[in-house]
């Protein structure tokens, strides 16, 4: 089973459990290759909290994301390549979680059902995994069977979108609207939800894009609309849903100014529909199979977990 039976009609459920599957001997692979390396091995402990974070966990939308993505265009590149990528992402996404979860952030001490990486292990530990997380995600990318030109345009959008003017900057605003400025306006709270889901999911986007050489911004509105609905259902499962179901805290945000504490359940829920519309439209112009994209936020607008 590769890459070649995906979205295929048999399911979003299907299609995600299928990109586990194939995406997990990889992630396990970039790992133990550098545990097992003769210069300068990873630490057993830190090998052990990466694989934590990272391994056996996690929807893996944003590889769901960027492979679907890959269908609006048309080109070929090789399957190792696109794993690769997908590791990455996946790297990038448990980095930015292990943080996440810290003391010093939203304090949670469940993630993806298993005791988060710094319960798990303790402080140092998480926050050195997660920071390997990030590394190992950029080396993957440094290294890619491709040209130079893509490999560097992926590098960078890629640090660009979780950096300090994407994910980094949303995740900012999130710690110090909730500790420092519980009054913060509507339109700032947008913004902050733009910057600290929707950027990565741009980047995400972007490098679709890139690897088949389509105009490298233009899914960049779709993926604004992408990152906020996701973030607003997020938001509402922390409401609604509950700890066994997510595999994380729930109530965890009620320090914190989301779209629920401006429009209430109904009225994010609302807004969730409208970014759905706007963001299909778009698609529309975008490119050819846009069919798993739809499934994708059909799934989002629905979810329980
Ligand atoms: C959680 O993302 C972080 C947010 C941006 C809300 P996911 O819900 O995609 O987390 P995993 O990867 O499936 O655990
Ligand atoms: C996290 O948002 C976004 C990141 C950039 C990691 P949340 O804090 O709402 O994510 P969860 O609910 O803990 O997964
Ligand atoms: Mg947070
Ligand atoms: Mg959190
Ligand atoms: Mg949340």
């Amino acid at each position: 089973m590769g890459i070649d039976n995906l979205f295929q009609d048999d399911g979003l459920k299907r299609d995600l459990a299928l990109i586990q599957l194939i995406l997990e001997p990889h992630l396990e692979s970039h790992l133990k290759r550098r545990l097992e390396c003769s210069i300068n091995p990873i630490p057993q402990k830190l090998y052990e909290a990466m694989s934590y974070g990272v391994l056996e966990g996690g929807k893996r939308l944003r590889a769901y994301l960027f492979l679907a993505a890959l269908r609006l265009f048309s080109g070929s590149v090789h399957d190792k390549v696109l794993l690769d990528i997908c590791c990455s992402i996946e790297c990038l996404q448990a980095y930015s979680l292990i943080h996440d979860d810290l003391p010093g952030m939203d304090n949670s001490d469940l993630r993806r059902g298993k005791p988060s990486t710094h319960k798990a292990f303790d402080h140092h530990t998480a926050i050195l995994a997660g920071s390997s997380l990030q590394n190992l995600a950029f080396e993957i990318l440094s290294r890619l069977d491709l040209d130079a030109k893509k490999r560097c345009a992926l590098i960078e959008v890629m640090s660009v979108a979780t950096g300090p003017q994407g994910m980094m900057a949303g995740q900012q605003l999130d710690m110090d609207y909730e500790l420092f400025n519980p009054d913060v306006s509507q339109k700032n709270i947008e913004r902050m939800q733009y910057l600290k889901t929707a950027s990565f999911f741009q980047g995400v986007l972007q490098s679709a894009c890139i690897v088949f050489g389509a105009d490298q911004n233009c899914l960049n509105e779709f993926g604004k609309l992408f990152g906020r609905l996701f973030q607003i259902t997020d938001d509402m499962l922390d409401v609604t849903s509950s700890r066994e179901k997510l595999g994380k805290p729930t109530q965890n945000d009620n320090d914190k100014k989301t779209l629920i504490t401006e429009l209430g359940l109904e009225g994010a829920h609302q807004e969730c529909k409208t970014l759905k519309r706007k963001a299909q439209v778009i698609l529309k112009s975008c490119g050819t199979d846009s069919k798993p994209l739809i499934t994708l936020m059909n799934f989002l607008i629905t979810r329980s977990s």
